[in-house]
């Protein structure tokens, strides 16, 4: 096993993968898993992987992080009260914010972090700094190779890609100190299974954290949530039916903070 792997579990038996050669095997059932430039590739559930969406995302990467792309589209759902960089407000909520940027903390008890639906690794590369390790998962292979550049860029050793889908995460129970999902649970075709799943890969007591869409603000007017549907097949939620969602899932003391129709929340794993 690779010192940076992360406990990925198999799903075939639920046997602990390790590294062997380029790819990463099942001791038990002997699944296997590709390695491609540097990514672990899971099979995602049927029909998932060919999602328009996830062609949409590939497309997407090139431009996501520049100016074109996130900052002016967060400005817009977000409006004058949502904070000037979300990820400052996501790592005070994960409750890893001291502001260091490069160098990663040297604290063997620094929280272990999955960011589900990671994108370009906007997220976890801001929360690296002080986090044990981070992985991020994706579906997007366009998505993934992005991260994989940015991170490689800035230095960040402790962060790790995979390529899974968020309702079928190939790791182990209890084996994250935090989760964070942002700007993706509207755009999951599933998402009572991949709370259930951040719910899962958590330890008890652990923090989940992330960032949605609602119907409100902007999103308010059917023909803007028509045209987010179209595009990325984005459905906004509902306050209350997000909130029932995470009990359901599992998760409690829940708080929410809604910006415009961004809305921010923070809960515990039960
Ligand atoms: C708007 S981006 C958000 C990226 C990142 N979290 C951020 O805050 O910048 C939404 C992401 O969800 C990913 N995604 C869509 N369906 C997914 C699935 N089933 N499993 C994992 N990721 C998925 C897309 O590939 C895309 O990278
Ligand atoms: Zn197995």
């Amino acid at each position: 096993m690779d010192a940076t792997d992360p406990a990925y579990g198999c799903r075939r038996c639920g046997q602990r993968l390790s590294r062997r050669g380029g790819e990463l095997s099942c001791p038990d059932c002997g699944e296997t898993i590709p390695i491609a430039d540097g990514i672990p590739r899971f099979p995602v559930p049927d029909g998932v992987g060919e999602s328009s969406h996830e062609t949409f995302f590939d497309r997407l990467a090139p431009i996501y992080e520049t100016p074109i792309w996130f900052r002016p589209l967060y400005r817009f759902l977000g409006g004058a009260a949502a904070p000037r960089d979300d990820r400052s407000m996501i790592a005070s909520m994960l409750d890893l914010e001291t502001g260091a940027e490069t160098t990663i903390t040297d604290d063997p008890d620094a929280p272990t972090v999955l960011d589900v639906a990671c994108g370009t690794g906007r997220v976890a590369r801001h929360v690296a700094a002080d986090a044990g390790f981070v992985l991020g998962v994706d579906i997007s292979a366009g998505m993934l190779e992005r991260a994989r550049r940015y991170a490689a860029r800035d230095g960040s050793s402790n962060i790790a890609f995979a390529r899974m889908s968020a309702d079928r995460l190939w790791l182990e129970a209890d084996a994250f100190d935090r989760v964070a999902c942002c700007w993706a649970l509207h755009v999951l075709p599933d998402v009572a299974a991949a709370l259930a799943e951040a719910h899962r890969v958590l330890r008890p007591g652990g923090r989940f954290v992330g960032t949605t869409i609602v119907a409100e603000y902007v999103l308010d007017a059917a023909p803007v949530r028509a045209v987010a549907r179209r595009a990325v097949g984005a459905e906004p939620f509902d306050v209350d039916d997000l909130r029932n969602h995470l009990r359901k899932a599992g998760f409690s003391s829940l708080e929410f903070d809604r910006r415009g129709a961004a809305l921010f929340f923070r809960a515990r794993a039960e």
